[in-house]
């Protein structure tokens, strides 16, 4: 059995409905963003239940987006090191300097505590990221750490498209939330991202910064800000839009296969799950001492692992490099991340399992 990093299949009728769609856009003459983007948007509000959904370029951009929208322009910004690299560069994107904390071992979450600990005059904002689609029981304490200290709160929704637990909706928990369709999360559009929050306000502030920083009340169109191009085109809405009509099918292939992880893999493996709720598990994420064991018998027998979260913190890139992360530094040591996308069969990760377990 051969079982690659990552596979991707469209249905045909989905094959067939965005053909359509292109028709319809080319017909127009008009590829710039319009109907379809509205139409993804919307129907991204209505996967994330939050009031607003703005559409751009990226999940980095939609993080810069964010940052800029609470017109935060210096100063620090607290996020775990328990990330990829991309949230670290929109901070300093925005000029701002992001303050790296530790994480919790259990569920690879910041760690409320660092929070507290890191909170001093200069701090500007907090960055959560649900790893692995996760929503951590921690939230509502960091949250409540926010609301103290009159700071805003970001959720790097990267992993966490329609993820949902008891303190609500990704992308809805903080003031604002940033997802990315990169083409190995759970939805995708080759690349794009999109900015969530149920404050009207800050909704419309991202909808002008990623437009230029136009005024988007005047039909004079003037510059209010200095935004930029983060628009994205209707061939792409269109993608998204037609993504959001399956995603709930895949989240609930994905929970089903994650299940199969769960009950096959033996005592040397802890696959973290979320409390609650419904997660979207864009990744399995199990904990082991025996990291780099598994992932050779893994390669030796045609399976290949898919990217750790992470095995390479952003305190380890030489532009942010930091010591004294020693739960980071664990996790980073100490997890797997077996394939999971709803193109695997059952038997493909009961085979998967049966080569973990015999390590
Ligand atoms: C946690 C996290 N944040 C931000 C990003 C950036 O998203 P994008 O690649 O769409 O810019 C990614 C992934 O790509 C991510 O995994």
């Amino acid at each position: 059995m051969k079982i690659p990093i990552f596979k991707l299949n469209y249905e045909d009728e989905f094959i067939k409905k965005y053909q359509d769609g292109v028709y319809d856009i080319l017909s127009t003459g008009f590829v710039g963003e319009g109907k379809y983007v509205r139409e993804f948007e919307q129907k991204f509000s209505e996967l994330t239940k939050s009031d607003n959904s703005v559409a751009c370029t990226s999940g980095t951009d939609a993080i810069e987006l964010a940052i800029r929208s609470l017109n935060i322009s210096h100063g620090e910004i607290i996020m775990p090191s328990n990330t990829f690299f991309a949230t670290a560069v929109a901070v300093k994107n925005c000029g701002c300097d992001p303050v790296l904390a530790d994480c919790c071992t259990d569920d690879l979450s910041l760690d409320p505590r660092e929070v507290r600990r890191l909170i001093t005059e200069k701090t500007k904002a907090v960055i959560v990221v649900h790893v692995g689609g996760i929503l951590s029981s921690r939230l509502s304490e960091i949250k409540k750490i926010c609301d103290t200290h009159n700071l805003p709160l970001i959720e790097d929704a990267a992993h966490a498209h329609g993820s949902y637990s008891d303190i609500g909706y990704a992308g809805t928990i903080g003031d604002i939330g940033c997802f990315s369709f990169f083409p190995t999360k759970v939805m995708t559009t080759g690349e794009g991202g999109m900015v969530t929050t149920n404050n009207d306000s800050l909704a419309n502030v991202v909808r002008s910064l990623k437009n230029f920083g136009r005024d988007i009340n005047d039909a004079s169109r003037c510059i209010i800000s200095q935004g930029m191009n983060s628009k994205i085109n209707d061939l792409t809405g269109l993608l998204g839009s037609l993504e959001c009509d399956r995603v709930l099918d895949r989240v609930q292939k994905r929970n089903s296969l994650l299940e199969i992880y769960k009950s096959n893999l033996n005592s040397n493996f802890k696959v973290v799950t979320q409390d609650g709720g419904q997660c979207c598990y864009y990744k399995c994420i199990a904990l082991t001492e025996n990291a780099e064991a598994v992932r050779d018998a893994m390669r030796k027998n045609n399976i290949t692992p898919t990217g750790e979260v992470y095995s390479n913190p952003v305190h380890h890139q030489n532009v942010f490099l930091q010591s004294g992360l020693p739960n980071t530094d664990w996790v980073a040591k100490n997890h797997v991340c077996p394939p999971l996308y709803p193109e695997l069969t059952t038997e493909e990760v009961e085979y998967i399992c049966s080569i973990m377990n015999g390590v």
